[in-house]
């Protein structure tokens, strides 16, 4: 049994967010193992708007979604999801580690996502380390291509060169970038040159600043921000005049901290 201990939680809605979007970071991964069927399916029945999730390449070039390069945190293997066939990552439980109610868990592709979720909220899809997949960006596209709309669909990532390339192959999907935290000034020039087309700049919450999020409102993008598991850095976040906050939470943390008790 799951027992969520000291906290109270309501769901985010939009009126009461001022506009801002609520995005399920690797799904309600507060509440589930992180970007798996039963993280986004929570962050679903919690109202998130839209699903964030990490993609990588498996050996046979299959989207595959998990935040780190390797299997080893979240799932009982160990080496790189490069080195793996789909069919060897379907075998993977990717749920026992975060609690043995969610044993038998699957790795979920880029596709499958899509397939299941696409259309119930949106997605922001964030290719992982793009230099170790020559090609990546590529093969998103084409899937996303096969949608009539990609209007619901963000595509973001650190690497802005990667971000440029995806904008080159398909201007009409949006796309994002993410901020790193070594970043701690950012140019007018630089604002600029982004916005030309990236619809969104991405914060973590911890060191972005009003100045910077009216800068990028002034040239016409858009700024999300990322909080840790800690209603502090969700409730600063919402203090900012941002156009949408990414939690682990899917909802509004009232009462903290969260303290996961597992059996
Ligand atoms: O969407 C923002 C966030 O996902 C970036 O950091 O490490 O959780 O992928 P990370
Ligand atoms: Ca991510």
């Amino acid at each position: 049994m799951l027992l969520l201990v000291g906290y109270e939680a309501r769901p985010f809605n939009l009126a009461e967010m001022n506009g801002m979007i609520s995005v399920a970071h690797r799904g309600a991964s507060n509440f589930a193992p992180e970007n798996t069927h039963s993280a986004f399916q929570k962050a679903l029945e919690l109202g998130a708007d839209f699903l964030e999730c990490d993609v990588h390449l498996s050996k046979d070039g299959e989207l595959i979604i998990m935040h780190d390069d390797k299997v080893d945190r979240t799932t009982n293997g160990t080496g790189f999801v490069k080195d793996f066939t789909l069919e060897e990552l379907k075998e993977l439980d990717a749920g026992s580690k975060y609690h043995t109610s969610f044993a038998g868990e699957q790795i979920m592709t880029l596709d499958e996502l899509l397939e299941e979720f696409y259309g119930k909220a949106g997605l922001l899809i964030e290719i992982k380390k793009p230099f170790m997949y020559p090609g990546i960006e590529e093969k998103v596209v084409t899937l996303l291509k096969e949608r009539k709309n990609v209007s619901g669909i963000i595509v973001q990532s650190f690497d802005m060169e990667s971000m440029r390339k995806v904008n080159l192959l398909f201007p009409e999907l949006e796309v994002a970038i993410l901020m790193k935290p070594s970043i701690q000034h950012l140019s007018t020039q630089k604002i600029m040159d982004l916005t030309s087309f990236a619809t969104y700049i991405n914060f973590n919450v911890s060191y972005v600043n009003q100045r910077v999020i009216d800068q990028i409102h002034n040239e016409g993008g858009k700024v999300l921000v990322w909080s840790t598991k800690s209603r502090r850095w969700v409730d600063k976040a919402y203090h900012y005049d941002v156009d949408g906050i990414i939690t682990d939470f899917s909802i509004w943390p009232v009462e903290g901290p969260v303290h996961l008790v597992q059996d």
